[in-house]
C-alpha cells in the first residue's frame, strides 16, 4: 500500500531496517491515536524488510485476549517458527508450559523469556528478523515482559523490534533505552489524514480496530482546496492512495 503523507517515519523506518546488520538490535515504538496510521506504517516496514530479506514475526494484541497469559507469545511462536528441541531443556520445558504444551501451568518467566531470545537468534543468525507487535496496548503482560527483555538483550543480533501502540500507552515497553516514534496527522496536498474520534470513557484506548472498521469512519478528514470537506459517499482518499490500497 502506498503511504500518504508518511515520508520521514517511511525513511526512518527504511534506514534502520538498511542499517540493522551494522547497528545490532533496536527497538521503535510508533505511537498514535486510532486510525492514524500506525498499523499501515508497520505493513510499510514489512514489506521493505521483506525485500531486503528480513524474517518477518509478527504478533498483535486483542482486546479479548489482553488477560490471558502468554497469547502473544503463542502467536510470535507461531510466526517464528523455529526449533524448540534444540533448546536447553529447562528453557524448553518453560517455553512448553508458557505455550499451553508442557505440564506444569506457571513456567519461570526468565526461562520462557530466555528461550525465545535463543530461538529469535537463532533465525537472525540465518536472516535478520523484523518483530512486528501492532497494538501492543492490548498485549498481555507476560508477554510485553518478554519483548522487553527481549529488547534489552538483543544488542549485536541484527534484529529490529518494531512495536506499535495507542497514544497514552505507558507499558514496560516505553523504556528511555526505545526509539519512540509518534505519528502526527498526515498532512498532504490534497487529505489530512487525522485521528477517528471516539469517546475516552468508553474504553482508555478506544474501540478495536475492527470496530472503527465498522464504524465506517475514516482516518482521513479530507479537506480539498479551498476547505471544502469531501461530500459523503466518495473517496475520502486521493486516487493514488485509493488504487495503492
Ligand atoms: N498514510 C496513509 N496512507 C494511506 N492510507 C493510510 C495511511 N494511514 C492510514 N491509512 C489507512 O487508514 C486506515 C487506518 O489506518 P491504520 O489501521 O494504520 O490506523 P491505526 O493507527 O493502526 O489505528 P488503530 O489504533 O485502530 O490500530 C487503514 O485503512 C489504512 O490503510
Ligand atoms: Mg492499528
Amino acid at each position: 500500500m502506498a503511504l500518504f503523507g508518511r515520508g520521514p517515519q517511511g525513511d526512518m523506518l527504511d534506514a534502520l531496517i538498511d542499517g540493522i546488520r551494522g547497528t545490532g538490535g533496536r527497538t521503535v515504538l510508533v505511537l498514535g491515536a486510532p486510525g492514524i496510521g500506525k498499523s499501515a506504517l508497520l505493513a510499510h516496514a514489512v514489506t521493505h524488510a521483506s525485500a531486503a530479506g528480513f524474517t518477518i514475526v509478527r504478533l498483535f494484541g486483542e482486546p479479548a485476549r489482553s488477560d490471558v497469559p502468554y497469547a502473544g507469545l503463542q502467536q510470535l511462536a507461531h510466526s517464528l517458527g523455529g526449533n524448540p528441541d534444540a533448546l536447553a531443556e529447562p528453557q524448553r520445558s518453560a517455553l512448553a508450559m508458557a505455550l499451553g504444551t508442557g505440564e506444569a501451568t506457571v513456567p519461570d518467566v526468565f526461562l520462557v523469556g530466555l528461550a525465545t531470545l535463543n530461538l529469535v537468534a537463532e533465525a537472525a543468525a540465518r536472516a535478520p528478523v523484523l518483530l512486528v507487535a501492532d497494538d501492543i496496548q492490548w498485549l498481555d503482560d507476560p508477554t510485553l515482559s518478554l519483548l522487553a527483555f527481549m529488547g534489552r538483550r538483543v544488542q549485536k543480533e541484527p534484529v529490529l523490534l518494531l512495536g506499535a501502540a495507542r497514544e497514552g500507552y505507558r507499558g514496560r515497553l516505553s523504556a528511555d533505552e526505545l526509539t519512540t516514534l509518534t505519528l502526527p496527522p498526515a498532512v498532504g496536498r490534497r487529505c489530512r489524514i487525522a485521528p477517528v474520534r471516539h469517546s475516552p470513557r468508553s474504553s482508555p484506548f478506544g474501540p478495536s480496530p475492527s470496530a472503527v472498521r465498522s464504524r465506517g469512519q475514516s482516518p482521513c478528514t479530507d479537506r480539498v482546496a479551498h476547505g471544502r470537506d469531501v461530500g459523503p459517499g466518495r473517496s475520502r482518499w486521493p486516487a493514488a492512495v485509493d488504487r495503492a490500497a
